[in-house]
């Protein structure tokens, strides 16, 4: 278990901050790596042409280690928006296929699907919510030769459900169906490995679970797919961007690996070292620490909460770092509200109570949470 590591956050005292998976805190050293990088532009004649290369191969290599893959199958992303719809311009549907997603999936892994259904004459199948929170049953059972493209995230966002995807993973195999996954809401913070998983595309954005600044992310590209059409044509991954003087002899190739996938202005000084500080501090803490430290406040959150009516997926169903609590009466509309106004943060997503730990959080923010949820729902 992780003791509390409150004190590398700036969290004030009074401030109980259970809401990760909507953005989590910058720690104090993430902040002051991305504001001496953004300083740096101040003085623009210090800045190399190295430097176009070396912090985002410092990202590709941290970020490796997360996925459990090469440096060279990860590209660097603003947004899972941006991945999900990288790999929607790069797989194939027949007018007779169909997409698999979730009921309630994130729309930044639903409008790119939309848009590719369009344009083929294919369609969208809707895993439906199961009502014993097993959703990875629920998805084999959808999983067939007719299925092109499984779109999934890892933790669902609303129930907290997990999938198991090495599971999800063989199966698409077998059937021929490309695997593209959403990690936002589970990198970082729940063990990933995609040398099991094999997808074929993995992104996540990096400003909740990879404690990240807002528009930065991760994607793993598999090697097959690594030379497909990247979604912006920037000149600095073309395989000759290294030599300034030379940019106007267009070049048709790229640097190898998943470099081609890069956003546009992908070596950005302010925030990458921000990311590289906030990926080195998780992978000392360990993922699967992290993951068995926010575990155990989550479930000492369920065990307290059970009196007032409120239900959590079946542990072997549930991210350990991810709870959504779905109350048995509506719950008051001003709930989110009343918690703020005693310092504690969390969300309501659809109709669950969502509580998101991460290691600046101890035993006495789950007893304050329980304490006042007592009140102010059995006030209602
Ligand atoms: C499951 C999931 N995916 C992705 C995102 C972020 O998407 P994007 O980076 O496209 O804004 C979120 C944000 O809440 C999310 O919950």
């Amino acid at each position: 278990m992780i003791p509390c590591q409150r004190e590398l956050f700036d969290i004030p005292d009074g401030i109980n901050y259970l809401n990760c998976a909507y953005m989590s805190p910058l720690l104090r050293l993430a902040v002051e790596a991305g504001t001496a990088g953004m300083a740096r532009k101040i003085r623009p004649w210090e800045i190399t042409q190295d430097d176009f290369f070396n912090q985002s191969e410092e990202l590709r290599g941290i970020a490796a280690r997360l996925f459990h893959c090469s440096a060279s199958d990860v590209a660097i992303v603003p947004s899972a928006s941006f991945g999900l719809s990288t790999a929607a311009l790069n797989l194939r549907v027949g007018r007779r296929q169909s997409i698999l997603l979730l009921d309630e999936q994130f729309p930044s892994n639903v409008y790119p699907w939309r848009r590719l259904v369009e344009k083929t004459g294919s369609k969208i199948v809707t895993v439906g919510w199961p009502k014993d929170y097993d959703w990875t049953s629920a998805v084999l059972r959808e999983i067939n030769d007719g299925v092109a493209i499984a779109a999934l995230p890892h933790t669902h966002w609303t129930s907290g459900g997990l999938l198991d995807l090495e599971k999800i993973g063989e199966t698409c195999r077998r059937h021929g169906t490309a695997l593209v996954l959403d990690l936002t809401q589970s990198l970082g913070a729940y063990p990933v490995d995609i040398q099991n998983i094999k997808p074929d595309f993995a992104v996540a954005a990096a400003y909740k679970w990879l404690l990240g600044p807002y528009a930065t992310g991760v994607m793993y590209v598999a090697p097959e797919r690594q030379r497909g059409i990247p979604l912006e044509e920037n000149r600095v991954v073309r395989d000759n961007s290294r030599d300034f003087s030379s940019l106007v002899v267009y070049s048709n190739e790229y640097h190898p690996g998943a470099r081609r996938f890069d956003m546009g202005e992908r070596s950005n000084f302010a925030l990458l070292p921000a990311v590289i500080h906030a990926l080195e501090q998780i992978l000392t803490w360990g993922v699967e620490e992290i993951s068995r430290t926010t575990g155990a406040l989550t479930s000492k959150i369920i065990d307290d909460t059970k009196e007032l009516g409120m239900a959590a997926p079946p542990g072997c169903f549930r991210a350990p770092h991810y709870l959504c609590l779905r109350s048995s009466v509506p719950l008051p509309q001003n709930l989110t509200k009343e918690l703020a106004a005693k310092g504690i943060y969390v969300s309501v997503r659809s109709t669950s109570l969502r509580i998101t730990p991460h290691v600046y959080n101890s035993e006495r923010d789950a007893d304050q949470l329980v304490r006042v949820l007592r009140t102010v729902l059995r006030k209602t």
